[in-house]
């Protein structure tokens, strides 16, 4: 298996591109299937995920045509299998999202139930409970979400939490049903936006999306369009907290800093200068980097996230902070491994208290969920001599190409198989 091995201890200089966002992506690829010509995408990002994600759409007989520069056309002419198999499942949880456009538009879908993963149990009840509402019949056996309906209804749906791809699943749904449906409580992530403005674009009609309450009124059919995938917030954000832990002058480009306003907000409350303009975002940190507080809330708030890679900065900030998360019961997975680098940290509860150390020291550590790893990452670039990183297949699930856009800002970072 593949590793890591950062020495630590070098500004980060320069400039790099960031990706597109995955969590755009991904609903957006399930897409494809509500429509009649083929969907046309640029911008996708090159990340185990997608390549999962094209797999599983290609084992219900879309036709796909990827080229070198990840831009994906979709072909859903020739579906054949309404399926999700717990193989493919099982490794991505994201492919529940096929569940609200199989069923819209081919009546009957089979989706296996998403496994749980490091960070929690992720049910999908309210996603399930919403296609109930509009009139699917959905039962459970072996394993397997069994859904039929004839054509879906519109309906008014409150959703219980604040749900990305409940919201994301039930829109598509919504998109092809027969009649008005009105979700409530609705999430107000930039992947939201950027899905609802591609559906618009294939000819959906949808008001509201970045708001709590959005609007879909069903129509007959979908059609193709072209659609370049939204900026990885989360990754830039990832990038900009590795410049104010390490010092240096960082450049991001294809980053909107109106995805990240909160986010912005806790890097300049640490003493990082963050300036930007619409497609790029700088940041430069001298003095000292303070600690600072985070709690864990829905888009506009400070996102789940980015929790880890904030850990991560308190562990060398001048201070104590509180890091809060309401989201996941379980999203503390980095902190043990922080604690092999040095890191003084106390969890209880859904609170850490970290208390900022003068420096922390290289050690090998294992990587658990994706942004864990990011933040075991960030941790290596300050600690004093070698960090490796086991396990790392968690971070090529969601960062394209991490240590050559980090060896780019002059990290010495390396990947060894
Ligand atoms: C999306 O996951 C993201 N994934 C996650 O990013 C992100 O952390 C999360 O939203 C929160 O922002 C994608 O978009 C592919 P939720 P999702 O449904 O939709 C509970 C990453 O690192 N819940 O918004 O699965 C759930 O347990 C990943 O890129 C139910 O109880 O998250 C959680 O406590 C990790 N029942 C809360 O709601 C449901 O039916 C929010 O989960 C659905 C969710």
């Amino acid at each position: 298996m593949d590793k890591l091995v950062i020495q630590g201890g070098v500004p980060l200089n320069g400039e790099i591109r960031i990706s597109g966002a995955k969590n755009a992506a991904l609903p957006i690829l399930c897409a494809g299937l509500l429509a009649e010509q083929p969907l046309r995408l640029s911008a996708v990002p090159h990340l185990r995920d997608v390549t999962t994600m094209l797999e599983l759409l290609g084992h219900m007989g879309m036709r796909i045509a990827v080229d070198e520069r990840m831009n994906v056309e979709l072909d859903a002419g020739d579906i054949h299998t309404p399926e999700a198999p717990y193989a493919m499942v099982k490794t991505m949880r994201a492919s529940i999202l096929v569940l609200g456009p199989l069923l819209t538009r081919f009546g009957h879908a089979r989706v296996s139930l998403p496994g749980g993963c490091a960070i929690g149990s992720r049910p999908v009840d309210l996603h399930i409970k919403g296609l109930q509402a509009m009139g699917a019949e959905i039962h459970i056996e072996h394993g397997y979400i069994e859904a039929r309906a004839d054509r879906l209804k519109g309906a008014r749906i409150f959703t219980d939490l604040v749900t990305v791809t409940g919201t994301e699943n039930l829109m598509m749904a919504a998109a092809l049903a027969d009649g008005t449906t009105v979700l409530e409580n609705a999430a107000r992530e930039p992947e939201v936006i950027d899905l609802a403005e591609c559906l618009i674009k294939m000819g959906a009609r949808i008001e509201g999306a970045g708001s709590d309450v959005i609007t879909i009124h069903g129509v007959e059919r979908l059609y193709g369009t072209e659609h370049r995938v939204v900026c990885d917030r989360i990754e830039a954000g990832t990038y900009l907290v590795a410049t104010a832990m390490t010092g240096g002058k960082v450049r991001l480009a294809n980053a909107r800093a109106d995805l990240l306003e909160a986010v912005i907000e806790k890097l300049r409350e640490a003493g990082a200068d963050v300036e930007h303009d619409a497609d790029s975002i700088g940041i430069q940190r001298h003095g000292t980097l303070k600690s600072v507080n985070v709690r864990t809330a829905p888009h506009p708030a400070f996102p789940t996230d980015m929790q880890a890679q904030f850990m991560a900065l308190n562990t060398v900030a001048d201070g104590i902070a509180r890091v809060t998360e309401t989201i996941f019961e379980n999203r503390f997975m980095h902190v043990q491994e922080m604690r092999r680098l040095g890191a003084d940290i106390e969890v209880d509860g859904h609170t850490a208290i970290v208390r900022g150390a003068p420096h922390l020291d290289g050690a090998t550590v294992m990587a658990t969920d994706l942004r864990a790893s990011a933040s075991l990452v960030l941790a290596g670039l300050v600690a004093r001599g070698d960090t490796m990183i086991e396990r790392i297949y968690h971070i090529d699930r969601g960062y394209e190409r991490i240590e050559e856009k980090l060896s780019a800002l002059g990290a010495r970072i390396k990947r060894v198989h």
